[in-house]
């Protein structure tokens, strides 16, 4: 090994707590291949498929040769589909020059970050947080200043605390709506005095909203519909969650067509468009979607019922349903140190795999994840396991 050689200061960021609590998946994943009997709960991944029919449209696409560069801002019959969608849920026009077609949300992220942030400017966000943003804001050396939401009080966020954390440094408010890993739904009015709020102080406010369509009770409220003014919203989604579309890296951006512009310059060098049969896909998606996503707010709703009843009968564990997503959030505190302490004893004793709650923030140090990305019937056998560790005080046969 030549010890000369360097990497850059992002990718020597690049470390950190989010990594070890991915180690235990991966481990889950390796004792998976090898033969063993684990069931994994640890990822967003659904075991839903992707709709036959689309499949089907983009066998068709790549047999007419739809396998050629696509425009920078995505192909137009697709934004204009998303920007029809768009002004539906948002209640306000919505033009397809306010869209960009991205290889997925993790990559919209990205880049609207790298067009808003600068080494060492200050993002506020509620935590627990999705892991995956903090690669992102290290890769920048951004500084994320996180304010804890209300685990008590259902996750919810609490706008003092956000207003408290906002100071001259902080540029950008990032939100997600619904929450993962928590499954929180932020209501419309706190959208729009954050949004008012960021505004006065020349403050960006970004909101991931990639479960927008897996909500149970209540529905979800898209910042851009909160919002009283668009100068400083941007608004992500994509297929992974609502559609199970997660290896088809799809995701989309809405912003008003001055942000746009800029975040196509950005995205015209770092990716140079995205696949266009995908694009087909995509726009057949989600205009064929009523009855499937009518079929997959249910399908989550059942699992989401089952996993929290099994969770409350287990003596020690505790949960509040969420309100949307596909996650449940389990306080472990009573019976373990940690999360980290449960997960990992759970993982050897029994083959179930769980996240720990401290890799989405240090308010869920004390809970793990439990992914709804299984039917009722492989969900089951899964509780039976966690109840009988629990019930035999945790420990590992294995010891
Ligand atoms: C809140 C949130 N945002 C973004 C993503 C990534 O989405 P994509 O697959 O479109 O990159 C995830 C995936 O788990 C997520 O939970």
């Amino acid at each position: 090994m030549n010890t000369k050689l360097r990497y850059s200061q992002a990718v020597a960021r690049l470390s950190g707590e989010s990594s070890s609590v991915w180690s235990l998946h991966e481990r889950a994943r390796e004792k998976l291949a090898a033969g063993e009997d684990i069931i994994l709960l640890s990822v967003g991944d659904p075991n839903l498929a992707t709709l036959d029919s689309t499949i089907q449209h983009v066998v068709e696409a790549l047999q007419q040769g739809r396998t050629h560069y696509s425009p920078g801002a995505g192909e137009l019959s697709l934004r204009q589909t998303i920007a029809a969608i768009e002004a539906r849920s948002a209640n306000r026009p919505c033009s397809p020059n306010e869209i960009l077609i991205f290889p997925g949300a993790t990559h919209a992220i990205y880049s609207v970050m790298c067009c808003l942030l600068d080494p060492g400017d200050e993002v506020v966000i509620p935590e627990p947080m999705y892991i995956g943003y903090r690669g992102i804001f290290d890769i920048i050396g951004a500084k994320v200043v996180t304010v804890p939401l209300q685990v008590d009080a259902g996750f919810r966020l609490d706008i003092d605390r956000v207003k408290q954390a906002i100071n001259s440094k902080t540029r950008v408010l990032f939100l997600n709506t619904p929450g993962n890993p928590a499954g929180n739904i932020i209501p419309g009015e706190s959208l729009q005095e954050l949004a008012a709020y960021c505004l006065e102080r020349n403050i960006w406010i970004v909101c991931d909203e990639v479960y927008s369509m897996i909500t149970f009770e209540q529905r979800h409220v898209s910042l851009r519909r909160a919002a009283a003014e668009l100068a400083n919203v941007i608004t992500i989604d994509g297929l992974s969650k609502s559609h199970a579309m997660t290896g088809w890296r799809l995701g989309w951006t809405v912003a008003a067509e001055p942000i746009t512009q800029k975040l196509l310059a950005f995205t015209s060098a770092v990716i140079f468009g995205c696949c266009q049969f995908v694009q087909d896909a995509a726009r057949y998606a989600l205009t064929n979607d009523e009855d499937y996503m009518a079929g997959i707010r249910d399908e989550y709703r059942k699992r989401r019922d089952y996993v929290c009843q099994r969770v409350m009968a287990i003596p020690g564990l505790h949960c509040q349903p969420p309100q949307a997503g596909m996650f449940v959030m389990v306080n472990v505190t009573q019976i373990a140190t940690d999360g980290f302490a449960f997960a990992d004893r759970l993982l050897a004793s029994q083959g179930v795999s769980v996240l720990p709650g401290a890799g989405f923030g240090e308010s869920t140090r004390g809970f793990v994840r439990l992914s709804l990305t299984l039917g009722v019937d492989e969900l089951a056998p899964a509780m039976d396991r966690i109840e009988a560790f629990v019930l035999a005080g945790m420990t590992n046969p294995a010891n």
